[in-house]
């Protein structure tokens, strides 16, 4: 009889892949480019590359091809492909997605739609589609509600996707430069099914996740306001919606980001019952390598053990741990089976930490 049939069931990360844009912006470039991603002779942007890898780290970041030919569910549906590819298994078995993004194709229907669609799993019989709204912490909530989707017996193959387009939201002038450095387009995908094995130390061993939302307004894009009539605003001397651009308490989101990932990562160990000693990386939510070296620091985290990969992709967003995961795993660093410890913290403000095998 097999785990699934006995009610036993644990959950396991069965492929992971990611997708990442040709195009990439270096910090120096960055200061050059116009809203169509253009590259002029003058600077657009106050801002320099010393500046950018001082206070964040990002040397530089990955864009879309700025022929509006690319959304956010094409990044989602590479990586996904990846991820099929390394499970083993076709689009045609996948019977539930969840997808987290902050940069949707379109403000509704959510996102999962159009991807189950690229996949070419839509029409009558299609899975259920789940979009997830944590920003930098969407991942670890989407793991969870797969993981619990599959230790309850209700799907067996999920796909958990994080993708982000952020090129085309951001706002390339001095004005909006403490939020436009940092970011990048990127998808990563995982599947997660069950596992025959009721070994505890096996699959995914843990989730916990957390919010508060008096943060909320400490780092949001409006787009929209559903109070005002009409529901986007025009601003005359911008000449685009105010709304527009994402706005952030970067003081605020840095401090708090510190705090819920050392605490949640603490917890994470205590819970599970590992040291440091049993784990084979830690993998931080990619927003500021300053952040990270600071949970590192308060963490007593082996820095031997920390995978990062902002100085290469930015910030992006709900892509970047199974993105870090992934670029680690094709620099040989990252085997099949090894012990992952990973904490996020986002918008919301949303935080979690997970303990899995990748
Ligand atoms: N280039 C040059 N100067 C800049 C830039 C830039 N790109 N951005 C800001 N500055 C200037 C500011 O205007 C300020 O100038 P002033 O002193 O003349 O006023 C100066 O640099 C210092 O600005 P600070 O905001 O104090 O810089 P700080 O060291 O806090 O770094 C940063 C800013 C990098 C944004 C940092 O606060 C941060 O990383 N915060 C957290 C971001 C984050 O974690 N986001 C969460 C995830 S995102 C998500 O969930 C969607």
């Amino acid at each position: 009889m097999s785990a699934y049939d006995r009610g036993v069931l644990r959950s396991k990360i069965l492929g992971l892949g990611s997708y990442v844009p040709e195009r990439v912006v270096t910090n120096e470039e960055i200061a050059y480019l116009d809203e169509r991603h253009v590259r002029h002779e003058t600077k657009r942007t106050e801002t320099t590359d010393e500046w950018i890898r001082a206070r964040t780290g990002i040397e530089q970041r990955r864009y879309v091809p700025n022929d509006e030919s690319t959304t956010c569910s094409d990044l989602a549906k590479w990586a996904s492909e990846r991820a099929l590819a390394d499970a083993g298994c076709s689009a045609s078995e996948v019977d539930c997605i969840i997808l987290a993004t902050l940069s949707p194709d379109i403000h509704f229907p959510g996102t999962a739609v159009f991807l189950q669609s690229r996949l070419g799993i839509d029409g009558e019989g299609g899975c259920p589609c789940f979009d997830i709204r944590q920003q930098c912490s969407g991942f670890l909530y989407a793991l969870q509600m797969a993981d619990n989707f599959v230790r309850g017996g209700q799907y067996k193959r999920v796909l958990v996707v994080g993708s982000e387009l952020h090129s085309h939201s951001l706002d390339y002038s001095t004005r909006g430069r403490d939020v436009m450095v940092l970011f990048g387009d990127a998808a990563g995908a995982v599947v997660v099914g069950p596992t025959e094995t009721d070994d505890p130390r096996e699959g995914i061993l843990y989730t916990k996740l957390g919010a508060d939302g008096s943060g909320a307004m400490d780092l949001h894009l409006k787009v929209f306001d559903s109070k005002k009539m009409p529901h986007i605003q025009y601003n005359e001397k911008w000449g685009v919606p105010e709304t527009m651009y994402p706005q952030m308490n970067g003081k605020k989101v840095f401090l708090n980001a510190v705090r819920a990932m050392n605490l949640s990562t603490r917890a994470a160990l205590e819970a599970t019952g590992l040291t440091w000693n049993d784990v084979d990386w830690f993998v931080p939510h990619q927003a500021n390598l300053r952040i990270n070296e600071a949970v590192v620091h308060y963490g007593e985290i082996p820095p031997e053990k920390v995978l990062n990969s902002i100085q290469l992709y930015g910030n992006t967003t709900a892509a970047t741990i199974p993105l870090t995961l992934d670029h680690h795993r094709k620099e040989g660093r990252v085997k099949k089976g090894d012990l992952v410890v990973s904490s996020v913290f986002g918008a919301g403000f949303t935080w979690g930490a997970a303990v899995f095998r990748v």
